[in-house]
């Protein structure tokens, strides 16, 4: 029996080496060499066996040669594809490269880039071959790079608009990006850019399209070659540190993949691998120099990670923000998620002792309006993240979610053209003989102003702000009602009136822990008084023209009447 078994381990080793294209990998610890020790990996696999022998799955869109790619007879082969197995196999992991759409993994939306719901929903376990970029490791971890990158500038044969990639200023020509692709917006900007118009191609065939039919002047993208067009020769850098596998924030992958990749570096095998993969796939990848080339860099990058980390089995509690909420919640120059919201959980989430992440998500992964009705969305209800910032907590709402104490005040106030015109008085109780007018989807509305015991008249109803102040300002209407608090074109009369039972909340799925530690964390940091504090330098921060609907401080709260 002892025997038996003892020949089938060794057939299914003899049968993986046959597996793997024609070489033999050399696994053993001893065999690494000393450019393991040097890098400081002991064991792979010892860091690697305390993580969950989950089958993995990586993805592919089956369009990336040589990384990963549909061969002649139909296979899904490439470098990436060979990497995956290789590092796989020295953790004793079983993994798997599948087909499906890159926009699985990440896709952008009016500037902004977002997990894809395949990461998110857990369907894979990472996305080999994406950039390290600044603005991607918003919402994404990363494991270590495993080739290098550029970026580039395409543009129609014969560069017919006479784009020159090395003019700081871009703004008189039609930019065009790739849905998901690093070279975006925030790259741009990183690379000090001017820009103007930025259309959204959502794949290869539809960008060359536009260029060749002029809707677009030029495709910024991580490609260094498109058949049928002009790649022109400079290069820019979109990544912090070439192209790794993106992972979903909070992942566990990269604990046992660093590992396994580092002992493939370090024993040669990986760059071995590079030079099959030139000659097997038809081009080199672009891949990482070989240990005894690398640079003081590249060894010192690889080098950070190798403290062991234990695999925590605290929760990472996640909280979204759709990132166009400036200054609460938005992308600086850089490309780095920040703002108010990021700075307030920071300080909730230490105080609680809390591992705590702010990422993106598109808005209707938190809430989904149908009709008069609103209902939770997917993002929160598959746990992709726990909760969403910045809701109020209205009785509609509190049917599907729970939600935190307030951290901001929300209450409206009327806005009128500069001198009240029309004599227009918040006070009164009749508002039947003025237009009053508001934004669809505002809570300062007709209901609210009924249940303030307002008599009202003719309510005009807009799709936003600007539209309101220009209402106002035209004489269409007299007063604004909102809770918007930054407007310097109209004058705030004075009065606070309350649409909703409290304020700002964060909103989490119905039964969430989430209030349990949120709320003692932030009554803490209120009744301390650092809250104040905390909001004062944020208006601060903000150049001083902006104002945040703070919480009164606590020594004003009883004097406050219209709470
Ligand atoms: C040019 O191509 C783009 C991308 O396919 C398409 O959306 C656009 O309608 C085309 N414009 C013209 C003028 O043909
Ligand atoms: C005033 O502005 C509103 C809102 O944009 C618009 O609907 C209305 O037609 C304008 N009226 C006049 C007289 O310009």
């Amino acid at each position: 029996m002892a025997i038996f078994q003892g020949l089938c381990f060794v057939l299914v080793l003899a049968s993986l080496c046959l597996c793997t294209h024609g070489y033999t990998l050399t696994y053993k610890t001893e065999l690494l060499g000393h450019k393991v020790m040097q890098l400081g990996i002991d064991d792979p696999w010892k860091e690697a066996s305390s993580i969950k022998k989950d089958v993995q799955i990586f993805v592919s869109d089956g369009k990336k040669k040589p990384y990963s790619f549909i061969n002649d007879d139909g296979v899904l082969v490439g470098f990436d594809v060979d990497l995956v197995k290789e590092v796989c196999l020295i953790v004793d992991m079983e993994c798997h490269t599948i087909l499906a759409p890159f926009t699985d993994c990440v896709f952008t939306d009016r500037n902004l880039d977002y997990a894809g719901s395949g990461l998110m929903s857990g369907w894979y376990a990472g996305c080999p071959g994406y950039e390290i970029t600044m603005d991607r490791m918003n919402e994404f971890d990363f494991t270590l790079p495993y080739l290098t990158t550029s970026d580039s500038f395409t543009v129609a044969p014969g560069n017919p608009k006479e784009f020159d990639p090395d003019a700081d200023d871009y703004s008189q020509f039609t930019l065009l990006h790739l849905t998901g692709a690093p070279s975006n917006a925030q790259c741009l900007t990183r690379l000090g850019k001017k820009f103007g118009n930025i259309i959204l191609a959502q794949n290869l065939p539809e960008a060359k399209e536009a260029l060749l039919n002029g809707t677009a002047d030029v495709l910024f993208s991580p490609r260094n070659r498109i058949y049928g067009l002009e790649v022109l020769p400079q290069r820019v850098q979109c990544s912090e540190a070439g192209a790794g596998i993106m992972l979903k924030k909070g992942s566990d992958v990269a604990k046992w993949w660093n590992p396994g990749f580092k002992a493939f570096y370090a024993s040669g095998n990986y760059n071995k691998l590079c030079q099959e993969a030139g000659l097997k796939y038809g081009s080199a990848p672009r891949c990482l120099d070989p240990p005894e080339l690398a640079s003081p860099e590249l060894l010192s990058l690889l080098m950070k990670e190798t403290k062991t980390e234990t695999v925590e089995k605290e929760h990472l509690w996640k909280f979204v923000v759709s990132g166009r909420v400036a200054p609460y919640s938005f992308l600086n120059e850089k490309g780095v998620l920040t703002g108010f919201t990021k700075a307030m959980l920071d300080n909730v989430c230490s105080r609680a002792g809390k591992k705590c992440t702010l990422i993106l998500a598109e808005v209707d992964e938190c809430t989904v309006r149908k009709g008069e009705l609103l209902f939770p969305g997917r993002g929160l209800m598959s746990g992709w993240f726990d909760a969403c910032t910045g809701y109020f907590n209205t009785p509609d709402r509190s049917n599907s979610w729970d939600f935190t104490s307030p951290y901001l005040v929300s209450f409206g106030t009327f806005k009128v053209a500069p001198g009240n015109p029309t004599g227009f008085d918040p006070a009164s109780y009749d508002f039947s003989e003025y237009t009053i007018v508001y934004a669809e989807t505002a809570i300062t509305n007709d209901h609210c102003l009924h249940r303030l015991h307002k008599k009202v008249g003719k309510m005009m109803i807009v799709t936003g702000p600007e539209e309101a102040q220009e209402a106002v300002l035209n004489g269409t209407a007299s007063a604004w009602f909102t809770k918007e608090l930054n407007i310097k074109t109209l004058e705030t009369l004075p009065g606070e009136f309350h649409c909703e039972n409290v304020g700002t909340s964060i909103m989490a799925k119905k039964g969430s822990q989430l209030p349990g530690w949120w709320n003692p964390a932030f009554a803490e940091f209120y009744d301390s008084g650092d809250y104040n504090r905390f909001c004062e330098e944020q208006s601060k921060m903000y150049g001083g023209k902006f104002t945040f609907p703070c919480l009164p401080k606590p020594e004003e709260k009883n004097r406050q009447t219209q709470f």
